[in-house]
């Protein structure tokens, strides 16, 4: 069996981690005997530059002819941010179905972090990724004048909200069987309402699982206070966004958050992607920690039913960081390169 996965690493240290991640995953094809076959794509901010527009015209149809892509990180300094993401990942995600936006946070004894006590963390957030607040409806008005104003539409479907937490639900039922619906339904009183109503639903349909309903804001200080409470956290698109950059500081550091981006029907391609962006601080120095991309990978091997190579993979980073075989984010004194060597040596064992 070979799978055909689409490579766009991006920008910044997006190549430089996408690269430690395929040779990872190289090796685990050659040892497991499976086939895997990258499609380079160099879309991103240089073929902006160059092109006028993040990825060809053909470029989702390119796209739609491969069995998952593997994406790296795009932005830069000298383009906007809405170009960026709206011109690739955000078109990718919807044109494909990836309603499912999954970021697990799992502590690994003995790795330091911000926390007094981070052991026993292990949750993972379903961000809702095709509608909620990251919207095209709305505009600016009155341009120039004191009363310029500009208004942001959120739009909630039933259908959304159903499928999105039915997901989370049969996720829970594999794991803890807990679950909490992230709300905000005190201040956002028409969309935020309407979430929780149908989440109710839901719920009344998987009765066999624990269901909690927290505000955003408690949320936020219940995942830095007691985030070993939190199982399944089922959220909406933008709640979902902010909520796992904080958990994965909270696991140590978010150059180790992995992200899928899941059409569970499998009508289209799914998307595997590291959380944090292209971190253009630290591009070009040869720094950056790749465990969040590699794991990423570990997810898409998953996915697409290499479960024995993706358990290794996990198994791998996990040993890194309990050995302490770690980059400078994580107070270790690895390079790239170094975390590559590293990596691939365990996966050699
Ligand atoms: P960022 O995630 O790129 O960086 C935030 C901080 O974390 C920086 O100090 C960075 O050095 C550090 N960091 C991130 N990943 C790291 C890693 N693997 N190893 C070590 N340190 C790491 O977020 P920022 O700075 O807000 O955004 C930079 C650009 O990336 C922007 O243009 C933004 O729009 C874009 N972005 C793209 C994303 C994507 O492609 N999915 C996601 C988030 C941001
Ligand atoms: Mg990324």
């Amino acid at each position: 069996r070979t799978h055909r996965i689409a490579s766009i690493p991006g920008d910044g240290i997006g190549p430089e981690v996408v690269d430690v991640a395929r040779s990872a995953v190289d090796l685990l094809a050659q040892q497991e005997g499976f086939g895997i076959d990258w499609i380079d794509f160099d879309w991103g901010s240089e073929f902006y530059r160059r092109y006028g527009r993040m990825m060809p015209e053909s470029g989702l149809d390119e796209l739609a002819e491969t069995d998952a892509i593997f994406f790296g990180a795009v932005g830069a300094p000298d383009i906007s941010d809405a170009v960026t993401l709206w011109g690739l990942l955000i078109p990718i995600r919807r044109e494909f179905g990836q309603y499912v936006n999954l970021r697990p946070a799992k502590h690994v004894d003995g790795l330091a972090g911000p926390l007094k006590n981070p052991d026993g963390i292990d949750l993972i957030i379903v961000r809702e990724n095709s509608e909620g607040e990251y919207s095209e409806l709305g505009g600016r008005f009155g341009r120039g004048t004191p009363q310029e104003f500009a208004s942001q539409d959120a739009v909630f479907s039933r259908h959304g909200i159903e499928r999105i937490t039915t997901y989370a639900a049969h996720l829970a039922r594999k794991r803890s069987g807990r679950i909490t619906s992230v709300t905000k339904s005190n201040g956002i009183i028409h969309s935020m309402t309407f979430w929780d109503e149908v989440v109710n639903e839901i719920a009344a349909e998987h009765d066999d699982l624990t269901w909690r309903s927290v505000l955003v804001d408690a949320m936020s200080a219940e995942l830095v206070l007691k985030p070993q409470s939190h199982d399944v956290i089922v959220c909406s698109n933008l709640f979902g966004d902010i909520l796992s950059d904080l958990a994965s500081a909270t696991i140590g550091s978010l150059g180790l958050a992995a992200s899928g981006n899941i059409n569970p029907e499998r009508t289209a391609p799914s998307m595997f992607e590291s959380v944090h962006g292209s971190a253009p601080d630290i591009a070009g120095q040869g720094i950056a920690n790749p465990l969040a991309q590699v794991s990423s990978a570990a997810m898409m091997l998953d996915h697409l039913g290499e479960q024995s190579a993706a358990k290794r993979l996990n198994d791998a980073v996990d040993s890194m960081l309990r050995s302490g075989q770690v980059t400078q984010d994580l107070g270790g004194s690895l390079d790239t390169k170094g975390a590559e060597e590293a990596l691939l040596a365990v996966l050699s064992q």
